[in-house]
């Protein structure tokens, strides 16, 4: 399946009740050959209208972050555990999860990236597949199916909590290096294919 047939199968699901109160089915942006993905909870008023991720206040907070570490959103993706609005922005519920959750699963496995940034208690429960608590668990490197794994605050967390804001500031440095640790590992096999062959190795 590519991704744009995955999108259209988005675009016309049907299978929770979401599917009656949204405008828009937000499936996801940026670049789906990235090394890096963002994962949050569920579009917003703004999202579920434009019918794209992040582009309300946690989403101007979010590009922020991404140019404090030198990224905007064409060198990432950006996906939500829920593809649809749920009425009022109230959490999504643990049914609504497990009917969107191959849909996010999928697009994991056709972007195949290096390390997925988690934001929120949602998306870390579900890429880590474990109870966790978000307070505990930011800024710390998880390892996932051929990928790393960073949860942090959800931007709209930070919006209000200073406190929060500093640490989302931090976990962000701590991406930065994961990254750079997670492309450098993959880059480095070829650089010494061509030192050998250089010195006549092969
Ligand atoms: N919060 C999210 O988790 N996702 C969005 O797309 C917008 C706000």
């Amino acid at each position: 399946m590519t991704f744009e047939e995955l999108r259209r199968e988005a675009q016309s699901c049907e299978q929770c009740s979401l599917a009656k109160t949204r405008t828009n089915v937000v499936f996801g942006v940026g670049n789906p050959r990235t090394d890096l993905l963002f994962v949050g909870e569920a579009p917003g008023y703004h999202e579920d209208k434009q019918g794209e991720p992040f582009v309300g206040a946690a989403g101007k907070l979010l590009d922020e972050l991404l140019a404090s570490i030198g990224m905007a959103r064409s060198d990432i993706y950006i996906a939500n555990v829920l593809k649809c609005r749920p009425p009022g922005n109230r959490d999504p519920n643990p049914d609504e999860i497990e009917l969107c959750k191959p849909f996010l699963l999928k697009q994991v496995e056709l972007i195949r990236p290096r390390v997925i940034c988690a934001l929120g208690n949602f998306a870390t429960r579900l890429i880590l597949e474990k109870n966790v608590s978000i307070s505990r668990v930011h800024g710390q490197e998880f390892r996932g199916k051929g990928y790393l794994v960073m949860p942090t605050y959800h931007p709209a967390a930070a919006l209000y909590a200073r406190t929060t804001l500093t640490s989302i500031e931090e976990d962000f440095q701590k991406l930065k290096e994961i990254y750079a640790k997670a492309t450098a590992a993959v880059e480095a096999p070829a650089e010494l294919e061509a030192v050998s062959e250089q010195l006549g190795l092969f």
